[in-house]
């Protein structure tokens, strides 16, 4: 990852403005094209090459500031949200995920949750697309490579997922696996990485529980292109990018803290925890101010980084006498 720090400037096309996208969104509303109706044909598309993501939800949105669900920050447009990607699982490359993701199969999909919960079991595609009341969360995303973007996903949290598989004295973690099919996921096999696939992830219970985690199926107002983790991620706002691990299978709650994948590769420069953090740096850079995409070589964007990447109010409590510079 931080051999690609200095990466080339991102071309800022805007063709999706924010009003179009408003306008367009209403209009397929008022006729009545929602997840039900629309959904399982564009999915199955994708199967066979077609643009992925692009079936429009039913959500409500949120609004309320105080919980940070919501920040008015100007949106990152579609075009860049979607084309500048990490997902090493197609390449390390940013435009790799959009270029190649589209081979991966995202319907049948189910994910199996398992461990310290009463009743184990898989919720399916459909499960996760309807079974839950999606809302839109407009958060900020802050990648370790101090480049940042402010997205609307569309999702529900994670605490209303775990709950249903009713969590035993003994959760104290959860554990997250991407899924790992060579066959469609050609940077899996490229004899240059040095990843252990699958791509692994884990939060505390209490960082799993929290109303700001989400687990995001849609982003604008449809279901997620595949570049950026479809059918289902995980977007932990507060926590650098990596935390928000994509194409999720297999949640595991346990009782001792799980093996991560950056933090396997590299224990130095990358933690558990990865909180955003602008007084800790990263042992190779700085981390005092990120780009927000779009970003040019001549208009970098640069701003401050905030503390829990601006949701201190929120967060900070479930760090309380905790050290950020010995546990990043
Ligand atoms: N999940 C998987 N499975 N594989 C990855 O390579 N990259 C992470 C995270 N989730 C990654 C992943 C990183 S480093 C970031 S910054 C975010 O995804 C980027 O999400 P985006 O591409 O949708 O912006």
């Amino acid at each position: 990852m931080a051999k690609r720090y200095f990466v080339p400037p991102i071309p800022s096309s805007e063709i999706t403005s924010e009003g179009a996208y408003l306008n367009r969104r209403q209009f397929m509303r008022a006729a009545g094209l929602t997840a039900s109706t629309s959904l399982m044909g564009s999915l199955s598309a994708t199967a066979h090459g077609a643009p992925t993501g692009g079936a429009e939800l039913e959500y409500s949105q949120a609004t309320d500031n105080s919980q940070g669900f919501y920040t008015a920050e100007k949106q990152t447009p579609f075009d860049d949200v979607t084309a500048y990607c990490n997902f090493y699982e197609f390449g390390t490359d940013k435009g790799d995920p959009e270029r190649y993701a589209h081979n991966m199969t995202v319907d049948p999909w189910s994910i199996e949750v398992t461990g310290a919960v009463s009743k184990p079991g898989k919720l399916h595609l459909e499960d996760l697309l309807t079974g839950f009341e999606l809302e839109e969360r407009v958060y900020r995303l802050r990648c370790v490579e101090a480049w940042s973007m402010v997205v609307p996903w569309v999702g529900f949290s994670l605490g209303d997922l775990l709950k249903r598989f009713e969590p035993t004295g003994k959760a104290r973690f959860v554990a997250f696996e991407t899924l790992y099919k060579p066959s469609e996921m050609r940077g899996t096999r490229s004899f240059t990485s040095t990843i252990d696939w699958p791509y692994r992830e884990g939060l505390r219970m209490d960082e799993a529980m929290h109303p700001l985690t989400l687990m995001a199926v849609g982003l604008y107002g449809k279901t997620l292109p595949n570049q950026n983790g479809a059918p289902v991620r995980l977007v932990v706002p507060w926590k650098y990018g990596f935390k928000s691990i994509k194409s999720i299978v297999r949640i595991h709650v346990l009782e001792r803290q799980p093996q991560t994948t950056w933090e396997m590769m590299q224990p130095s420069e990358y933690g558990f925890y990865a909180n955003v953090n602008p007084q800790v740096n990263h042992p190779r850079w700085s981390q005092a101010t990120e780009r927000r995409l779009p970003s040019t070589l001549f208009r970098p964007n640069r701003i401050p980084t905030r503390l829990f990447n601006g949701y201190e109010e929120q967060v900070a409590e479930l760090y309380k006498g905790m050290d950020l510079s010995r546990d990043y």
